[in-house]
């Protein structure tokens, strides 16, 4: 066995709907531009949510929908930037709150937006070596405390979520490529201890950054595979800017459609935006055993990369 399958997935969002107009009574913005911008309408954000609750409730879910039992899993990985402790770390909470076998490995991994792809290259070299059939990996992001809510240029774009899903070994395809290109200029987080633990960014080159990245990870991945778009039934990219999608997916003409877009409804969550918009295509009925998916992650790092699984 050489790939790894998404055996179920499960989502969770805060209770609060945060929409444009809510946000510009606190920050000179309005529904037209954001909408315009950035494809976002609403987004949620925590109240009495934790990053670890959100995590707790969507691993929950991915391991209800997954019928497996429970200590099968020999590993939780947490994909966050925004953990509610530097530590213990998410992973370690998700184990005690789930009842989880304590012969576990269990880790957060940074890797802002990209951090649930760097979770499956993880899992994928993991598995082998666990003597337990799954691995539990979780995105999951409280952006809403590191955002500056006088900066309307990123305060509108982020919201809050986590999304899991439950891995195993298969012999179905599977084929991943990662990047990484040092640089704390273009978007970064300085965090704990620092005079400002927001995050800054400076949009428009980030956005360039990312359709080509996009382009050139989807591209890549088809070529290792040695199949084109017609053998995709969906493209799962991380939800930054629905325009940042639709650039990329023009190039791919006659399958526009297969790059799956929900910004609209959860602003960019980080690295839980690609597990929640799996658990919709799987909530949804659309996405179907066998369909051969590509999920491609890129953000803060700068890092990106590719995956094309069967699931
Ligand atoms: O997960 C990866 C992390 N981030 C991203 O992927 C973000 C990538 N970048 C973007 O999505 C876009 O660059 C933004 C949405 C952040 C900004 O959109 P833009 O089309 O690049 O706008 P801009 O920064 O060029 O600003 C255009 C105008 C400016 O006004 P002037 O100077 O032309 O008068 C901004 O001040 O829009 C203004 N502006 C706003 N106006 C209303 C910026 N933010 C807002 C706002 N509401 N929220």
């Amino acid at each position: 066995m050489n790939g790894i399958q998404i055996v179920s997935t499960g989502r969770a969002l805060p209770k609060q709907v945060v929409s444009n107009d809510d946000l510009s009574r606190i920050v000179d913005t309005n529904d037209e531009w954001i909408t315009a911008r950035t494809g976002i309408k609403n987004r949620f954000k925590c109240e009495e949510e934790t990053c670890v609750s959100l995590a707790v409730e969507a691993s929950s879910k991915a391991l209800e929908n997954a019928g497996i039992d429970k200590n099968e899993i020999g590993a939780v990985i947490v994909a966050t930037s925004t953990g509610d402790y530097v530590f213990p770390s998410v992973a370690c909470m998700i184990q005690k709150e789930l009842g989880l076998n304590e012969e576990i490995t269990a880790f957060d991994l940074s890797s802002a937006c990209t951090g649930f792809l760097h979770g499956l290259s993880v899992a994928r070299g993991l598995l082998p070596t666990l003597g337990k059939k799954y691995i539990l990996l979780v995105g999951s992001e409280k952006m809403s405390k590191i955002m500056d809510y006088s900066d309307r240029s990123t305060c509108i774009l982020f919201g809050d979520g986590a999304g899991a899903a439950i891995l195993a070994e298969s012999d179905n395809i599977y084929y991943q490529r990662c990047w990484s290109r040092g640089n704390n200029e273009l978007i970064a987080c300085k965090g704990v201890g620092e005079e400002s633990s927001y995050i800054t960014m400076n949009g428009q080159e980030v956005f360039r950054f990312a359709v080509t990245v996009l382009n050139q990870a989807v591209s890549q991945i088809l070529t290792d595979a040695g199949l084109t778009m017609d053998d995709i039934d969906y493209c799962v990219c991380h939800q930054a800017n629905s325009r940042i999608i639709q650039h990329v997916a023009k190039r791919f003409k006659g399958h526009e459609d297969k790059f799956y877009v929900n910004i609209e409804r959860y602003g960019n969550t980080s690295a839980a935006s690609i597990p929640i918009a799996l658990d919709e295509l799987w909530q949804e009925g659309r996405l179907k055993k066998g369909m051969k998916i590509i999920c491609v992650g890129f953000g803060a790092g700068l890092t990106w990369s590719s995956a094309l699984l069967q699931v």
